[in-house]
């Protein structure tokens, strides 16, 4: 017989939540540049400074014990830098990926921060799909932001807009 899903929960990072959020960046989200020797940069280290950082925020999407999804934004004045969004393959298409999204815009915008910035690769078609989706615009090409032969493409969007 056919139950429906477990619940889905959104809640900040925890320590102990650092070296899973490690191999899923590592795994769902290095690993589309790393092909060319590009090192690991978002090592649990680096993920467990942000989570004790006052201006950056780390979240993750949680169905019973397992964490589905994560998100991790850093927080200046008057903008925010989305540094990392990923949700594991099986959970992808059922809104995970824009609940964490909004979640992390909803706490810019109660900062008063009035627009979001963010890097993807540039072909990395269905992220950009995804943000387009959201809300945001393409602001340009970075030639090898992400090491040689790797554009980046540099996106925003302005929270005030819709709220204002
Ligand atoms: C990008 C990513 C986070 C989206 O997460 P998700 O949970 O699948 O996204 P959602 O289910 O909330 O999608 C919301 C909408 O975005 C669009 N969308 C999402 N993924 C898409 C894709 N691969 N192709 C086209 N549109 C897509 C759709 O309009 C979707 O709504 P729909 O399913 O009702 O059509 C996920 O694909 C992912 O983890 N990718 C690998 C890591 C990555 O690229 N991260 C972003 C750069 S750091």
């Amino acid at each position: 017989m056919m139950f429906g899903r477990d619940l889905l929960t959104i809640r900040y990072a925890r320590r102990e939540d650092a070296r899973v959020l490690a191999s899923m960046t590592s795994a769902l989200i290095e690993s589309a540049v790393s092909q060319r020797g590009t090192s690991q940069r978002w090592g649990e280290r680096r993920i467990l400074g942000h989570m004790r950082s006052p201006n950056s925020m780390v979240i993750v999407a949680q169905r019973r014990n397992r964490i589905v999804g994560f998100a991790a934004m850093l927080f200046h004045d008057e903008e925010a830098h989305l540094l990392l969004l990923a949700v594991t393959p099986s959970e992808r298409r059922q809104g995970v990926g824009r609940q964490l999204l909004q979640w992390l815009e909803t706490c810019a915008l109660n900062a008063g921060i009035s627009s979001v910035h963010l890097e993807v690769v540039l072909d990395n078609h269905g992220a950009r799909f995804f943000y387009l989706g959201s809300g945001y615009e393409e602001l340009g090409v970075m030639p090898h932001y992400y090491g040689r032969g790797y554009a980046g493409l540099r996106m925003w969007k302005e929270l005030w807009k819709d709220n204002m």
